[in-house]
């Protein structure tokens, strides 16, 4: 069963989604959000948005609130998705830190962990001693539910249909029943994960940034948002460092500093 929702509760939650984490829900996404919630207030046993409303908003911040976030967001992905991006990164980024062989990495809308593990395999197979770089991935996300499959890395086989039989080989453990990988410890040794939200002013990140990896998040950010974020980002990467967007978003109409290298990959100048 589904519950009705007033067009007062969907404004009400539309705003507060859109102040904890800059995802603009517009009408089309009521059906979306009744069908996602519903599940919730069935297992919580309340009878009304207003209700389920007043519990998420009894604790900013508190379970239920990250709960209700978990709800709404969007959180498709792909191992290798938009391939264009790990080639540049092997191709072009690696090669240029060879003298000191240190890279720090941040995938700031990680997912379920497909790109910060698909990072994780390209810096691997893009070096010939992966051993001796140092190699460093910050994975995180607004939703701790996804976070939590990263952080287990064990995927259904059909997520690695795409890879190359050899690269899963390399980089994932078979269930004995069959049907399920788990990444192998040399890929998950190379990635840590946090629950961190973009809105935030500041990130707990202490050490300047190689790369940042922002993909199909903005998307759902206002212009404003986005700048911000823009802003955000300059401040924590490199000089020299580079920033990777989803290939359907553009930084064409927002303020920023970064010089634009190829479509989607932009650099803070040295
Ligand atoms: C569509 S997925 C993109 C995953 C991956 N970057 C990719 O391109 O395949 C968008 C992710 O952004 C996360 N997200 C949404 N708002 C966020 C915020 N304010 N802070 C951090 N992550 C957020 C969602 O939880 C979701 O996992």
């Amino acid at each position: 069963m589904e519950y009705a929702i007033t067009d007062r509760e969907f404004e009400q939650f539309r705003s507060l989604v859109y102040e904890e984490s800059g995802i603009k829900l517009d009408g089309g996404k009521k059906t979306l959000l009744v069908s996602r919630l519903s599940k919730r207030l069935r297992e919580l046993k309340l009878d009304s948005f207003q209700a389920y409303y007043d519990r998420v908003t009894a604790e900013r911040g508190g379970d239920e609130f990250v709960r209700m976030l978990d709800c709404v967001s969007t959180n498709k992905t792909d191992f290798f998705r938009e391939p264009k991006h790990f080639d540049f990164l092997r191709d072009q980024i690696l090669p240029s830190l060879q003298a000191t062989k240190q890279m720090r990495i941040w995938s700031s809308a990680s997912s379920s962990g497909e790109e910060p593990y698909t990072i994780a395999m390209t810096l691997y197979d893009g070096v010939v001693s992966p051993a001796q770089w140092d190699f460093k991935i910050l994975a995180s996300d607004i939703s701790t539910k996804v976070l939590a499959k990263a952080a287990e890395g064990v995927y259904d086989e059909e997520r690695l249909r795409d890879m190359p039989a050899e690269s899963v080989r390399r980089h994932f453990l078979r269930s004995k029943a069959g049907g399920r990988y788990k990444v192998k410890p040399h890929l998950a040794n190379m990635v840590s994960f946090r629950r961190l939200n973009l809105m935030d002013e500041r990130y707990p990140i202490k050490t300047p940034l190689d790369l940042i990896f922002c993909r199909n998040v903005m998307i759902y950010f206002d212009r404003e948002t986005q700048g911000d974020l823009m802003r955000k980002f300059y401040r924590y990467l490199k000089p020299g460092g580079y920033l990777f967007i989803g290939h359907s978003e553009s930084l064409q109409w927002v303020e920023h500093e970064f010089a634009y290298v190829a479509p989607t990959i932009y650099r803070k100048e040295a």
